[in-house]
């Protein structure tokens, strides 16, 4: 019996902070979608769920891997926040409508870290 709860302490440990409120990669994630003209497309990006099941949105170990969102429109500035995932390493933010391109403090992180990349409107 006292070895079942040490596994329970244990494996929350490595993954019950990663959905708390406070986690930084949720923090990202809502001030890109705050940031957005039409923030509602993004709906299920909501407190009911966790991050890591947000449309779009792949996690392993309980970090960002991948953001996939092509075609949906999204209308805004492009947030810095997005880049701050340290664990990102697929970014499709193709066929939106984002005012920026990349910015150049960041292009040196694409060429590290991304995969792929792609843009457009
Ligand atoms: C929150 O997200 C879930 C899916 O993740 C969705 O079914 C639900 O409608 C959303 N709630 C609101 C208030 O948009």
């Amino acid at each position: 019996m006292a070895s079942v709860w040490v596994l329970v302490l244990v494996s929350c440990a490595a993954t019950c902070n990663v959905f708390a409120e406070g986690n930084p990669e949720r923090e990202s994630l809502i001030s890109f979608k705050n940031s957005l003209e039409n923030p509602r497309v993004l709906f299920s990006w909501n407190g009911t769920t966790p991050h890591c099941n947000w449309v779009g949105v792949t996690c392993e170990l309980g970090r960002v891997v991948s953001l996939s969102l092509p075609a949906l429109f999204l209308k805004g500035p492009l947030s810095p926040s997005l880049f701050t995932l340290p664990s990102l390493t697929v970014l499709d933010l193709s066929s939106n409508r984002f005012y920026d391109q990349i910015p150049p403090q960041i292009s040196t992180v694409v060429h590290h870290y991304y995969h792929y990349v792609a843009w457009g409107h």
